[in-house]
Order: structure tokens, then C-alpha cells, then sequence
């Protein structure tokens, strides 16, 4: 089973209240978003390694700590995911960008790939796939897939709500893959939709609803 981390802090859980609020906009919809996304990415890299150097203050030398050689990328699955990497580079501004598009087709809720294109170097990159929604796992499952394909190695998934459903398969099928949630909602409905969740997280983003 993976690691899985789902965040406490009293702000994450105030924004989103105010994302599942059915009368937020579109623009405030994507503010919240990506603040969501820099408070997860601040706890996401907890774990990167730390060496120490000697910088000159304008008093003395420190002794200081700097992070240590590690290369980043960020792959948000598309639609939605977008609407969390400038959250992400807020924190991690040299960290590269890979895309990659999935659809659930409505019938079978099945994830389609439609588009894949990623950093040359991902393979030795540590890569965090974003994407606000984690319901039944099947886009996050095939993107982890696409990216192993490739030779990655380290890879962390973010999302903001998470049925259980989702986190059971996604934990089953890369129990080497972190997953770092937000929060917890309680099942899905018959349409593959979270409950009580916010709606379709990219028509919601993107206006397109
Ligand atoms: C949503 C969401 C995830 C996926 C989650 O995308 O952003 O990618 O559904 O569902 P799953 O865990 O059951 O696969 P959607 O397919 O609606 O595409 P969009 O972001 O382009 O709207
Ligand atoms: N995708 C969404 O955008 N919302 C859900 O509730 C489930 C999948």
C-alpha cells in the first residue's frame, strides 16, 4: 500500500469550503485552486534532501542548509490538474512542466489518453502528478502508468478530494506512489462523482459548464 498523507491544516479545510460552494465563480474557483495546490506542495516536499553550505551574511559566515541537487517536474493531468501547477511553482520555481491529457469517457468512466508530452530528462526527475480529483483512480492510475513507461522512478501524486474508492485502486495499483490528498470525501455516485465533492473540477475551472 502507498504512503498516503491527507493534510489537516485549518486552511486547506476553510478553502475548500469555499471550492465546494456551488455559488463560487470560476475566477475565485482557480484562486482557491492553486493556493490548495502551494499549501499540499509545501508538505509534499518535506522530504527533499538538504545539504549544508557557508553563506556570508553581512555579520558573519552561516552555516546553512540549501536543498540538494534534486530535479522537479510537475505533470498535471488535463484538464483540471492545470489549475494546480502555478500553486506548485510558487514554491518550486525551477521545477520543468510535462502534460498529460485524459478523458473518462462518460459511458464506462474508462480514462482515455489523448495527449502526453513531458521534459526530456523526466526519467531522473522527482515528479509530482497533479490533479484536483481522485475518484475512481483510473486517470491517475494510466498518467502513472504513461510516466513509468518512460523510466520514471520517483513519483508523488496531489490531489485535492479523493473518494475512497480512488485511493484504495490508486494505492493498489503503485503502492510505491505517495499520494498526498487534501481531504477525504465519503463515495462516489453512480455518474463516478465524488460526494459530496465540488462538481467537475475542470468545467469549474475553465468555465465550461
Ligand atoms: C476529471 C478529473 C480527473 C478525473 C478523475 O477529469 O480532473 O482527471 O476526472 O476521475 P477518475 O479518478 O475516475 O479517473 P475529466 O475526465 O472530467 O476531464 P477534464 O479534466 O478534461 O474535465
Ligand atoms: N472528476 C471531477 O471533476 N469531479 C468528480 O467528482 C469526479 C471526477
Amino acid at each position: 500500500m502507498s504512503k498516503i498523507v491527507i493534510m489537516d491544516h485549518p486552511l486547506i479545510k476553510h478553502k475548500i469550503s469555499l471550492l465546494r460552494d456551488k455559488n463560487t465563480g470560476s475566477k475565485e474557483f482557480r484562486e482557491l485552486v492553486s493556493e490548495i495546490a502551494m499549501l499540499m506542495c509545501y508538505e509534499a516536499t518535506r522530504d527533499l534532501p538538504l545539504k549544508e553550505v557557508e553563506v556570508e551574511t553581512p555579520l558573519a559566515v552561516a552555516k546553512t542548509q540549501v536543498i540538494n541537487g534534486v530535479k522537479v517536474a510537475f505533470v498535471p493531468i488535463l484538464r483540471a490538474g492545470l489549475g494546480m501547477v502555478e500553486g506548485m511553482l510558487n514554491l518550486v520555481p525551477a521545477a520543468k512542466i510535462g502534460h498529460i491529457g485524459m478523458y473518462r469517457d462518460p459511458e464506462t468512466l474508462a480514462p482515455k489518453e489523448y495527449y502526453c508530452k513531458l521534459p526530456s530528462d523526466i526519467a531522473s526527475r522527482e515528479t509530482y502528478v497533479l490533479d484536483p480529483m481522485l475518484a475512481t483512480g483510473g486517470s491517475a492510475m494510466d498518467a502513472i502508468d504513461a510516466l513509468k513507461q518512460r523510466g520514471v522512478k520517483n513519483i508523488k501524486f496531489l490531489c485535492i478530494l479523493a473518494a475512497p474508492e480512488g485511493l484504495k485502486a490508486l494505492s493498489e495499483a503503485h503502492p510505491d506512489v505517495p499520494i498526498y490528498c487534501a481531504h477525504m470525501d465519503e463515495r462516489l455516485n453512480s455518474h463516478g462523482y465524488i460526494l459530496p465533492g465540488l462538481g467537475d473540477a475542470g468545467d469549474r475551472i475553465f468555465g465550461t459548464k
